[in-house]
């Protein structure tokens, strides 16, 4: 038997991870033999890209995309998903390159999606998911804004900000990519809220989630502001367009009652 996950590609955005980046590739290839995996980096400062193209001709399962300059980790993604679609994989992961998805869980994913998932989010806060070596702040950040999204889109989804991932192709077929906006985390509520309006099957898996030890995180602050911002310009069109389908319904019924009463007293 055939499984979507038996051509799956692992792709892992780098900016800065020299020392990280044969860490990770080693324990994928350890845990997933089977997987491709494609690196994309964004021509890092520190020569990431030249590790990672040392890594790919050693290994056949190693690939690597170089991008001019640090054009965003949605930008990373997007031209990941088009390098992977073009070549045919059923199955394209996101997984971050310093440590913090666990290779060793990403079967859990995979298992999910070849029981039939569109697309499956690693998640934090779904019960069993776990956080390590976060600051209290930085958690309670996290975990409200992700019951803010969830509270307004009603996805029902408690990590929509999740960077951990498996996605069917035909989840990424289905949407225009290059619609995405490239700001801090937006993309990934974004692309789990339209795979959830286009009616795939979403689901999440508990997963442990550890901080980097080695590196820095590359997204500032802004994000959170920017990012909860156009959530709920979403949400509140999203509400509109339940707001303005009620009142559609509610008109037709009266209507309808109307002539019912009209036909009745004719009768009379
Ligand atoms: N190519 C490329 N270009 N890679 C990038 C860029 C970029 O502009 N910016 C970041 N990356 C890579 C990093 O090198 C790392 O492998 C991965 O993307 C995640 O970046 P971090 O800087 O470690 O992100 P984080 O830990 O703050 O954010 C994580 O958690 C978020 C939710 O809390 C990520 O998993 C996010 O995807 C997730 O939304
Ligand atoms: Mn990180």
């Amino acid at each position: 038997m055939t499984n979507p996950s038996d051509a799956t590609l692992v792709i892992i955005p780098t900016y800065n991870e020299l020392e990280n980046l044969p860490l990770i590739v080693g324990r994928v290839r350890a845990a997933t033999p089977e997987v491709g995996i494609l690196i994309v980096d964004d021509n890092s400062p520190d020569g990431t890209g030249d590790r990672a193209d040392e890594l790919a001709a050693d290994d056949a399962h190693v690939n690597v995309l170089h991008r001019e300059g640090k054009g965003g980790l949605c930008g990373a993604y997007v031209a990941g998903f088009q390098w992977g679609l073009e070549r045919g994989y059923t199955v394209l992961c996101e997984m971050d390159a310093d440590g913090s998805h666990a290779p060793e869980q990403l079967h859990l994913l995979l298992d999910e999606v070849d029981a039939g998932a569109d697309l499956v989010i690693g998640s934090r806060y779904v019960p069993g998911g776990k956080v390590v070596n976060w600051p209290k702040k930085r958690w309670i950040l996290s975990k409200g804004g992700n019951i803010y999204i969830s509270l307004l889109l009603g996805a029902g989804l408690t990590d929509m900000t999740a960077g951990y991932r498996a996605y069917r192709r035909d989840v990424l077929e289905s949407i225009d990519l290059d619609e995405l906006s490239n700001a801090g985390y937006i993309f990934q509520v974004d692309l789990a809220w339209r795979a959830v309006s286009g009616g795939f099957d979403v689901r999440e898996v508990p997963i442990t989630f550890t901080e980097r030890e080695i590196g820095e995180s590359k997204l500032d602050g802004s994000f959170v502001r920017d990012s909860l911002v156009e959530v709920t310009k979403w949400g509140l069109t999203h509400r509109l367009e339940q707001v303005t389908d009620a009142v559609t319904v509610g008109k037709r019924m009266i209507s309808h009652e109307y002539r019912h009463w009209k036909r009745a007293r004719q009768r009379d």
